[in-house]
């Protein structure tokens, strides 16, 4: 539907989202959700993505986004590829286009590719013909918003703006409830009268759901930083108990033991210690080496080593657990086949970028292995990551039918699913000796190996029957 067709109806405010990617689409589909007062507009460069938004096939998969989208669309949610027009409508802009790794040039396969957020601030410079607060969405280097601000008021038609960072927490396949239920929403603006009276406009926005007390203001610079180093933390205890997984398989102690007892002092905290096969998504790896790119550019090269590691233990975590496939499958994969259970990097999504089963994926290609990928949400993708190596690959969404005749499975993803099948069944339909690598721990391995499995853990000793 035309956003532009209900200029007769009255909102309060005109708010408009420029990137209708991951966060796009679900932090808007969420104010109009909770704030049926004002017309919220998504624009994107991209018509299929703005016309997948405008149907029943949502762009992306996440629990709970369709009902939330439905429900709103039409009413106070639109969706657009008029990006001029909705500039010059809008008095409140977020900026959510992507910020990938750049892979050309100076800092390249470091730094953040700043292009579209680029574009779009000269854009939003171009159309803008009344003062707007722009929002950063997108995730950026600190000291960003300096840059946007340089651009916006370049313009001689002598415009206002405010810019305000408001970098988003949400974890893809928990979006919805993180949105609903954020731990905190973090503003951070200038401290002028200008930029306080822009920052507490946003502020209101949030607070028709947002408990006070979790809307946290800062100054522009701490809170563009504060999103890069919540990712570096998070990643960080990825890496921290995925690296104590190796010692683990090498003295037959356990993580799950490990991480419980570590996990147990009130100081460290439970969450986010779960060995896997690596961390992936298209943010962890991505806003870490921007923060250990903009360390070197500040010539902290000690600090900047100590995050580089972080992404390094998972490329090695990665790496170890295809090599623990190749030994334990007699140092040859040639021929056999192997089943992929899961591709998405984390479960509840069909995300996969950077998802570890890339690298499996390719890796178990190179040893001429034959694949058959299953996941219930991310085929589509992973058929676009493995265009033009996939010869030997099938891809099937029915997990029964996809281990049938194989020689061994990797868990690479957490989907619920996996937990529940009927291994018996699955036990019987494969090659003998049947192999179990589970890159995410959520099976009963002591159960498969008593039906006659080799169960191959991450960072728990292996159950074989040789
Ligand atoms: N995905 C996540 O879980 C997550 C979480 C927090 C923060 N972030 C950050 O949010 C930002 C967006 O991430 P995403 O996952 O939504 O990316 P995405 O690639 O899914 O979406 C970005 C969208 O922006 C559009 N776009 C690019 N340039 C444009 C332009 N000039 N005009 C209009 N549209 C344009 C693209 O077509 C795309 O649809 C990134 O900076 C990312 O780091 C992502």
């Amino acid at each position: 539907m035309n956003p532009y067709d209900k200029t007769e109806m009255k909102f309060e405010k005109n708010i408009l989202c420029i990137g209708a990617g991951y966060v796009g689409g679900p932090t808007m589909a969420m104010i109009a959700h909770k704030c049926l007062q004002y017309k919220v507009t998504v624009v994107d460069i991209d018509p299929e993505r703005i016309a997948q938004w405008d149907s029943d096939g949502l762009p992306i998969y996440e629990p709970g986004l369709a009902e939330v989208v439905k429900a709103a669309r039409g009413r106070n949610l639109f969706f657009s590829t008029e990006i001029e027009r909705g500039i010059k409508e809008a008095e409140i802009i977020f900026v959510s286009v992507n910020t990938p790794t750049k892979t050309f040039g100076a800092g390249a396969g470091m730094a953040a590719d700043l292009q579209y957020w680029e574009k779009t601030a000269r854009q939003i410079c171009q159309c803008a013909e009344s003062p707007k607060i722009i929002i950063e969405k997108s995730t950026l280097p600190v000291r960003t918003a300096l840059a946007m601000e340089r651009i916006l008021t370049s313009n001689d038609n002598a415009v206002h703006f405010d810019v305000l960072s408001n970098p988003e927490f949400l974890a893809e396949g928990t979006a919805i409830n993180d949105l609903e239920n954020p731990d905190r929403v973090l503003i951070g603006s200038r401290l002028t009268e200008s930029g306080l009276k822009a920052r507490d406009e946003l502020v209101e926005i949030y607070a028709n759901w947002v408990p006070r007390d979790r809307i946290i203001t800062s100054d522009t610079w701490s809170s563009e930083l504060s999103k890069l180093a919540a990712n570096a933390f998070l990643a960080q205890r990825i890496s921290s108990i995925n690296s104590i997984s190796a010692l683990c398989e090498k003295t037959d102690a356990s993580i799950s033991e490990v991480a419980k007892a570590v996990g147990m002092d009130s100081r460290v905290g439970s969450e986010f210690l779960n060995a896997s096969v690596g961390f992936g998504g298209s943010c962890f790896s991505k806003d870490i080496l921007n923060l250990v790119y903009l360390c070197r550019s500040y010539g902290l090269n000690e600090v900047a080593d100590y995050w580089e590691s972080v992404v390094q233990i998972n490329e090695y975590q990665k790496r170890r657990f295809v090599l623990n496939m190749m030994t334990a499958m007699f140092n040859t994969l040639v021929g056999k086949r192997i089943c992929l259970f899961g591709f998405a990097f984390k479960a509840n999504t069909g995300d996969t970028r950077e998802s570890p089963a890339i690298f499996i994926a390719r890796r178990l290609i190179e040893e001429k292995a034959e694949l058959v990928i299953t996941d219930p949400k991310a085929l589509d993708n992973a058929r676009i990551d493995l265009n033009g190596i996939d010869s030997n690959v099938s891809y099937i969404e029915d997990p029964y039918k996809a281990a049938a005749g194989c020689h061994a499975i990797a868990i690479v993803t957490e989907w619920d699913l996996y937990r529940d099948l009927d291994f018996e069944k699955i036990y019987r339909s494969m090659i003998k000796p049947a192999f179990i690598f589970d890159g995410r721990n959520i099976a009963d391995h002591k159960k498969l190996f008593e039906m006659g499995f080799n169960v191959f853990p991450i960072g728990k000793p292996a159950l074989t029957h040789f």
